[in-house]
């Protein structure tokens, strides 16, 4: 148990034909109450950091404080770098001790999307360091990266093969329709290329913008072979609420802990939902 990286966990939701949850945390409270979410649904769990947030404390800092809580950990936790384009910061979050880091060249031509993901699936693999990539535009703001709805486009099957076979990503992230951010109308999931993609790809297949998917679609992705659901911004939203609902509550409050603790178990609601959605409690 402890802290692993993506690879085992993310073989047996393939295998079992239920997802992995994977949540943006930005701070120790925010990463505490999804290790407790986890290990109270007894399930195994990612703790994404974006880029920004790498950036906010650096490398180092952060992996020291999410790995210690993740070490302490009764479930499998994998610590996993969001959305990174830039190499260097990749070298230096492997260095600090990531056990999984995502390459988003995605940006780039099917060429240079390949050679840059191959060239971080090379310095992660002696690491013991999982690597995922994206084909195709996710819609959306993740971090840094904001694509809008001219310029999305989802991955095509036969690319994504050769992709994956290419690169050797562990895992694999097609854009099919899901968005980051809040969606502004319904979603318009391409199913079938999920499938298609699913079925052929050794990789596990990761589901971008789970926030505002309805449980139905997310049982329908996970179904055709989804094994990791990516959640970020319900995460900022619980946050942020938490916040605001405890100081309207109590005005006159200036305990820092209090609040703390409220906005811990509050984001830890939140993320023992989406476990439970996802079918991965109980797998521990
Ligand atoms: P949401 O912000 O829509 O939850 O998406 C998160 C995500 O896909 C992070 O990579």
């Amino acid at each position: 148990m402890g802290y692993v990286n993506m690879g085992e966990m993310l073989a047996g939701a393939k295998a079992g034909r239920y997802a992995i949850g994977a949540f943006n945390t930005v701070d120790a409270m925010t990463t505490e109450a999804v290790i407790r979410a986890a290990e109270e649904k007894r399930a195994p769990v990612i703790i994404q950091t974006s880029a920004k947030t790498v950036k906010l404390y650096g490398a180092k800092p952060l992996a020291a404080m999410v790995i210690a809580l993740a070490k302490e950990a009764s479930v499998p936790v994998a610590m996993h770098l969001d959305h990174c384009k830039e190499i260097e910061l990749i070298r230096e979050c492997i260095a600090a001790g990531w056990s999984s880091v995502m390459i988003d060249a995605s940006s780039k031509s099917f060429e240079e999307n390949v050679a840059l993901t191959a060239e971080v699936v090379a310095l992660a693999r002696p690491q013991d360091v999982t690597v995922e990539g994206e084909l195709g535009a996710i819609v959306g703001v993740e971090d840094d990266i904001f694509v809008n709805e001219a310029d999305a486009h989802l991955a095509d099957p036969e690319q994504s093969v050769e992709f994956v076979e290419r690169t050797g990503v562990d895992v694999f992230a097609p854009a099919i329709g899901t968005a980051h951010g809040v969606y502004k109308g319904k979603p318009v999931i391409a199913f079938d290329r999920l499938e298609q993609i699913a079925a052929r790809v050794p990789a596990a297949v990761a589901i971008h913008g789970g926030t505002g998917l309805s449980d139905e679609v997310f049982h329908r992705c996970i179904s055709l072979g989804g094994a990791k659901v990516n959640v970020s911004t319900q995460i900022k939203h619980a946050f942020r609420d938490s916040l605001s609902d405890y100081f309207e509550a109590n005005p006159t409050d200036y305990e820092p802990v209090k609040v703390l603790a409220y906005l811990r178990e509050q984001t830890k609601a939140t993320v023992a939902t989406f476990i439970e959605t996802f079918g991965s409690a109980g797998t521990v």
